[in-house]
């Protein structure tokens, strides 16, 4: 996009002016720090880089000095060559390791199941993947590739992931994205006790009309019925924390919950005491 284009979108963004200038100075001459680039949006994906950042500093404070990420759904590749981008930042700034995971058929989306994968969006045959060019281009992320539902039950045995701490839900259909569900099923020693994840397909015009009656809403709605112990619950109120400038992916951002992972009591909280402050 040139730059008249980009400055008339966002404009038209409900970020107050001076950050939507700031944001354009910070793409083009990298000013900021990173964790200010994912609060500010000034970097691809920030969503990607704001799960991951979160899954290393807990991963640390639980001793752990790496972690694995995952992108369920790859399509061209776009999302797990910006994961690579992000892994680096992170691992430069906490010191924690990131390996990569993509799962996805390789061949683009399969035929819908029925009215719940939501067909009047997604078809069969769209999102193919050049798996070479794709192949070439990636540094250190691991593609899987076949359909999820022949892939995911194996993975921890094949893989032994170090612990996975971020998970990219991004396969369209409700079936597809029921298999990748099983993911946070398996065994502890290999999840963090909460796993970052970022829902793609959820928020969108009445067009679209997301709901948690079809797609990858109603998937985690059916996971969180049938699982006492696990709970895939958003993250309520985000979007005003860390003075951050509220964006539309603070809206897809879930933690799944493992209530009965033997670190999920673990203390990590930063602040303890909340002493009395002086009188004014
Ligand atoms: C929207 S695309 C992913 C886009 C990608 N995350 C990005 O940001 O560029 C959805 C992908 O899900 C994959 N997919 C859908 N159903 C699948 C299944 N049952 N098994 C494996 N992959 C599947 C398709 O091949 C398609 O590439």
């Amino acid at each position: 996009m040139g730059m008249i284009g980009e400055l008339t979108r966002s404009f038209r963004s409900p970020m107050p002016a001076h950050l939507v200038v700031l944001r354009m100075l910070d793409t083009k001459l990298g000013l900021l720090s990173y964790p200010a680039k994912l609060g500010l949006g000034s970097i691809a994906r920030p969503q990607y880089g704001h799960c991951l950042l979160h899954a290393a500093k807990l991963a640390a404070k639980l001793g752990r000095k790496r972690i694995s990420a995952i992108e369920f759904g790859v399509a061209g590749g776009n999302g797990l060559v910006a994961l690579e981008m992000h892994a680096e930042q992170v691992t430069r700034t906490t010191g924690v390791e990131v390996d990569i995971y993509g799962f996805d058929t390789g061949q683009g989306m399969p035929p819908p199941a029925d009215w719940r994968d939501l067909p009047y969006l997604f078809q069969e045959g769209s999102f193919r993947m050049d798996v070479d060019k794709l192949k070439a281009r990636l540094r250190k992320a691991k593609l899987i590739l076949g359909p999820v539902e022949s892939t995911v039950d194996s993975f921890f045995e094949r893989e032994n992931p170090a612990p996975v701490g971020f998970v990219v839900f991004d396969l369209d259909y409700y079936s597809a994205t029921t298999v990748a569900l099983k993911i946070l099923e398996g065994p502890h020693g290999n999840l963090l006790p909460r796993v970052a994840c970022y829902v793609d397909d959820m928020v969108g015009d009445l067009d679209w009309a997301y709901s948690e009656f079809t797609g990858e809403l109603l998937a985690i709605r059916e996971f969180n019925e049938k699982h006492n112990h696990i709970k895939v619950a958003p993250v309520q109120g985000m979007r005003f924390f860390a003075d951050r400038v509220p964006m539309q992916w603070h809206e897809q951002i879930f933690c799944a919950h493992l209530f009965t992972h033997p670190d999920y009591g673990r203390p990590v909280a930063d602040f303890t005491q909340l002493p009395l402050e002086q009188a004014r």
